[in-house]
């Protein structure tokens, strides 16, 4: 058995993981796109913020992929983290495959220094789930993925609560961003990006992430890299010219009626304003103008944040599934 790295270059690899991964999604969340090897090729390269994380394909003895291992090692902070992912294809399950990655995962991050291992499946998933327990990991949080499908959402209520959260937030000016933003701007969203790290993150073993202008140029740059279109509309206050809240939807080329909902944060100090509710529906707004090909947004929200999944249900957002997230500390 060997790894190979999947170099984001080599369209043949990377479409041999992605169909690997595309055959194991079949069965364990059908719910999801399918992985399309041109996106995913450009993940590789620029990942979230041009720190991408490293895949591997499990081959056998025969050359045949049987899994799929990635390792993402973070640079910018959470240098005690490696965040991990499993996937062995259906046909070549309970053969020990799963185990010897996971030894792998455990002996690389050993090797880098690291003491904390993630790996992340679906809630209602129990074998893999049991696999993950025998493996030494323990359940740390849940994040949840909902849809917002457009052609099912209520638009009278939607407009009701839009007419409500305006007056809420009258001493709000909302602005749309679109890339490329000045360093002084991506200074003005520095504050408000870092309001992330208020949002729970269950049992995880995490530090604050940390934000500076660079980072969020890195970020842009990945996305323009992978193909993004870039939605940010941003509350600024009226009085002191702050930046109080933000939104940011992308639209990839490659899969144009999907689009992502990025972050959305409040900052501490201009919560109570129905802000989070108003930037979303101006945001629904917006791309029904520029996107009107888009047909459904997907969210990604701890499965604790009660606040934005309240907005997020508002607006016609409904749960597809819960997901796990199961940490393992190495003590030596
Ligand atoms: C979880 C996963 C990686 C396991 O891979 P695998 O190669 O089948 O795992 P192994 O053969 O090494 O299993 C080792 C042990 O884990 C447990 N286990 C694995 N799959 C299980 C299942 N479906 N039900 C119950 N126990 C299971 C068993 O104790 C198994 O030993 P056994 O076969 O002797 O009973 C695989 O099912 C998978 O790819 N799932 C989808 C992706 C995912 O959710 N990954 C989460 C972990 S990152």
């Amino acid at each position: 058995m060997r790894l190979v790295a999947v170099d984001p270059h080599d369209l043949t690899a990377v479409t041999a993981s992605v169909e690997l991964l595309n055959a194991a999604q079949l069965v364990d969340d059908p719910d999801d796109h399918p992985g399309i090897p041109e996106l995913a090729a450009r993940w590789l390269e620029f990942g979230w913020d041009l720190d991408p994380e490293t895949r591997y394909l499990y081959v056998n003895a025969e050359g045949q992929a049987v899994a799929v291992l990635e390792v993402d090692l973070p640079r910018r902070d959470n240098l005690h983290l490696v965040w991990g992912s499993v996937v062995v294809h259906p046909e070549h399950r309970r053969r020990g495959h799963g185990t010897a990655l996971v030894a792998e995962l455990v002996r690389r991050a050993r090797e880098a220094g690291r003491t904390t291992i993630w790996l992340g499946t679906a809630e209602d998933d129990l074998g893999s789930r049991a696999f993950l327990e025998a493996n030494g990991f323990h359940y740390a949080s849940h994040d949840a993925r909902r849809k917002q499908v457009l052609s099912e959402v209520d638009s009278t209520a939607v407009d009701a609560l839009h007419t409500k959260a305006v007056e809420a937030a009258a001493d709000y000016v909302l602005e749309r961003l679109e890339p490329p933003h000045s360093d002084e701007l991506l200074a003005q969203l520095v504050e408000v990006t870092e309001a992330i790290n208020d949002a729970p993150m269950g049992d995880l073993t995490f530090e604050d992430e940390v934000f500076d202008v660079a980072r969020l140029r890195d970020i842009e740059t990945a996305r323009e890299g992978r193909g993004d279109r870039i939605y940010r509309l941003a509350a600024r206050h009226r009085e002191t010219g702050g930046i109080g809240g933000h939104t940011l939807v992308v639209v990839n080329q490659l899969r144009p009626e999907h689009a992502g909902q990025g972050d959305t944060a409040v900052h501490r100090d201009h919560r109570g304003h129905r802000l989070g509710l108003l930037l979303k529906i101006e945001m629904m707004r917006w791309l029904a103008e520029t996107e009107p090909q888009v047909t459904s947004i997907s969210t990604w929200n701890h499965a604790d944040n009660r606040y934005m999944i309240d907005v997020n249900e508002a607006i016609g957002y409904r749960l597809s599934r819960v997901f796990a997230m199961y940490e393992r500390t190495l003590t030596d």
